[in-house]
């Protein structure tokens, strides 16, 4: 019985490993917490100039997310049981149980957790992120979107996926409503400035 719970729990602790306060504590940087758009995540790393480091803090996020999931994916474990360590991980990071709680919003640490369903399936979904943020500018917009279409891939490739997929869609949906309220006011702030050289 305690082996039921001993996969979401570890992985709710990998999860609480934020990358972003991690390494902005270990290169003496202001905590992500307290800066820009105040989300310990890549991308407000990305904003504050620190590119190479966005780059460390993505993977190290997905990482987190792949490790456990494709762990008890190879393990051959239950649907549910490898539903739920993707859920555990992705909670952990956005309520961290070492950082008081106040996590990032799941985006990178999800898309590690959807990465052993399918390598195809990871590289659309990253490829849609991309081409939103690279049409808009926004990170958080594209999040949204990708989000939003996530299930409807994931119903495509592995329909057996969608339910839990779908919650964690939702969950991250819910934590960009800061994001979605500043995007309908006009104050979100972009990724980069690219589109701005048309003017
Ligand atoms: O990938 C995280 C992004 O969706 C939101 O980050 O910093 O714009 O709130 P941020």
């Amino acid at each position: 019985i305690y082996f039921i719970f001993l996969f979401p729990a570890v992985a709710y602790l990998m999860g609480s490993v934020s990358g972003a306060i991690l390494f902005s504590k270990v290169f003496n940087l202001p905590d992500p917490r307290t800066i820009g758009s105040c989300n310990p995540g890549a991308a407000n790393i990305f904003r504050s100039g620190k590119v190479y480091l966005s780059i460390l803090v993505f993977m190290f996020d997905l990482l987190k997310g792949m490790l456990p999931v494709w762990l008890a994916y190879r393990l051959d474990l239950p649907l549910l049981y490898i539903s739920l360590t993707a859920l555990a991980v992705c909670i952990g990071h956005i309520y961290p149980i070492f950082f008081q709680f106040k996590g990032g919003k799941g985006v990178a640490t999800a898309l590690g957790t959807i990465a052993p369903i399918g390598w195809d399936l990871s590289g659309l979904i990253l490829l849609v992120w991309l081409l939103v943020v690279l049409i808009s500018g926004y990170s958080s917009l594209a999040s949204v979107i990708t989000a939003v279409l996530a299930p409807i891939f994931i119903w495509w490739f592995r329909p057996e996926f969608t339910f839990p997929v779908s919650v964690l869609a939702c969950l991250i949906i819910w934590r960009h409503h800061d994001n979605l309220e500043r995007l309908w006011k006009g104050g979100e702030s972009k990724l980069f400035r690219l589109n701005k050289r048309k003017k």
